[in-house]
């Protein structure tokens, strides 16, 4: 039986790993930070493709709290490009009905960038279309401590002892408290490692890697992801 694109089923909470702009740029002989632009574009487009597609949770991982080791500059261009998507998210994409929330450490990055992200979030609170978590300043180490921080307070606080302490509880304190753990998990730029994403959610999540590199993936890449996940068979440690 052949399968028709139709039929494919659509994982409901995809992340990615989107990496690579910085090889596409040097291919070119230009500055890794003009790879950044260029990833940025394939960030929008592929963000309302992936919503039309009917994904419900899309985890993009856009700095990590490994990032700041780059040069200076680099690090300064991503924080320009993260500026001007803010400004843009707050003034052209107002009709979008991506529900934008940012996961990771915030209070890292310049006031002005902290302020445009909180009115960012709070334009689409009420939003009821795919909801995109957007990793800035996220590592998954970091997550999880912050989360054990909570739970020691509790307990301290004496809401809860120990023993009591459960996955799921801990599943709550994460910055996707709620949300469903990622289904597939989509690394561009051909390495296979999953550099401090989602690490306490990616326990049974499908990984998929192409050499593909961020700023050249597009629409028939994401399918290919898609058709690849069709044909694994999750079996979350049962037979
Ligand atoms: C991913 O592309 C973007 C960020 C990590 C911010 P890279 O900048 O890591 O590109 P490569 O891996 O060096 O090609
Ligand atoms: C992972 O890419 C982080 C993001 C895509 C934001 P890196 O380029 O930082 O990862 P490594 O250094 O190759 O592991
Ligand atoms: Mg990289």
């Amino acid at each position: 039986m052949t399968t028709t694109p139709k039929e494919l089923y659509i994982p409901e909470h995809i992340g990615i790993i989107m990496d690579g702009n910085g090889r596409w740029a040097k291919k070119r002989g230009l500055p890794r930070p003009i790879g950044h632009t260029y990833g940025a574009k394939t960030f929008k487009s592929m963000t309302r493709y992936i919503s039309r597609r009917g994904v419900k949770y899309l985890t993009l991982y856009a700095f990590s709290t490994e990032n700041w080791k780059r040069p200076l500059e680099e690090v300064n261009s991503l924080m320009k490009i993260f500026r001007q998507y803010l400004i843009d998210s707050l003034t052209n994409f107002r009709e979008d009905d991506i529900k934008v929330v940012f996961i990771g450490d915030r209070s890292a990055f310049p006031s002005d960038i902290i302020k445009l992200i909180d009115e960012t979030e709070e334009i689409a609170k009420d939003r009821k279309g795919m909801q995109l978590n957007l990793a800035m300043n996220y590592g998954g180490r970091a997550e999880i401590v912050q989360a054990v921080q909570r739970l020691c307070q509790e307990v301290r606080d004496g809401q809860l002892t120990p023993e009591q302490l459960t996955e799921a509880m801990l599943s709550d304190r994460l910055y996707t408290a709620g949300q469903p753990d990622p289904d597939l998990i989509i690394r561009t730029g051909g390495e296979h490692r999953l550099s401090n994403f989602m690490l306490y959610q990616a326990a049974y999540a499908e990984f998929y890697s192409t050499e593909t590199l961020w700023p050249d993936f597009g629409e028939k890449e994401f399918e290919e992801a898609i058709l690849a996940f069709n044909q694994r068979s999750r079996r979350f440690g049962g037979v």
